[in-house]
């Protein structure tokens, strides 16, 4: 029996929907895959860029730069800390300068506070007590309060002041315009006692 033959430019046995789309070869497959991989490279790239491009904490907030106000607002020399809640952050002024005091003690993290009363800094989860500069007093603590760096700039934006890399207090400018200002990001730990 005689054949029929087979139009050219159309395969035998293959429906027509597969003549107008016809499947990719491993070479067409191998190309789209690896544009596709690279586009969503790029793609994933580009996103990471932009993400870490953006300030992780934002002026004001906890991990950023804090405003505390003008050197004519701190607090009176020994008065009571000045309480930033918002922040995590003490502020003590004594006369050795200012302090800025990380809020969490450094024993198992709990949140301490001031006592009028006794003068000192008492975390109440297992008694370790600070000194009003952070100082270590007595407990379980294993080092004196974390504390942030301090920056005191003039009104054009100069630095008169800085927290010393060792944490050491800061001594006030005479210059009641200037802005102190706490980077609540940069800690540094406090001297390990004992
Ligand atoms: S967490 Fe403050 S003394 Fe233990």
């Amino acid at each position: 029996m005689t054949q029929a033959a087979v139009p050219t430019g159309q395969t035998e046995n293959v429906p027509p929907e597969e003549q107008a789309n016809p499947p990719l070869n491993r070479r067409e497959f191998l190309n789209i895959a690896w544009l596709a991989s690279l586009g969503f490279l790029t793609v994933a790239l580009g996103g990471g860029a932009v993400i870490f491009g953006i300030p992780r904490f934002r002026e004001g907030e906890f991990g950023g730069m804090f405003t505390v106000g003008r050197v004519a607002d701190l607090p009176p020399l020994d008065a009571a800390p000045a309480n930033y809640p918002k922040v995590k952050l003490w502020i003590s002024n004594s006369a050795e300068g200012l302090v800025a005091l990380y809020k969490v003690c450094v024993h198992l993290g709990c949140i301490y506070g001031w006592s009028d009363q006794e003068t000192k800094f008492i975390c109440p989860c297992h008694g370790s007590q600070y000194a009003y500069n952070g100082d270590y007093i007595l407990g379980p603590a294993p080092r004196s309060l974390d504390r942030f760096v301090i920056t005191i700039e003039d009104e054009n934006g100069n630095i008169l002041a800085q927290t010393p890399e060792d944490g050491g207090p800061v001594a006030i400018p005479d210059n009641p315009n200037a802005i102190v200002r706490v980077n609540t990001g940069a800690k540094i730990l406090g001297e390990v006692h004992g």
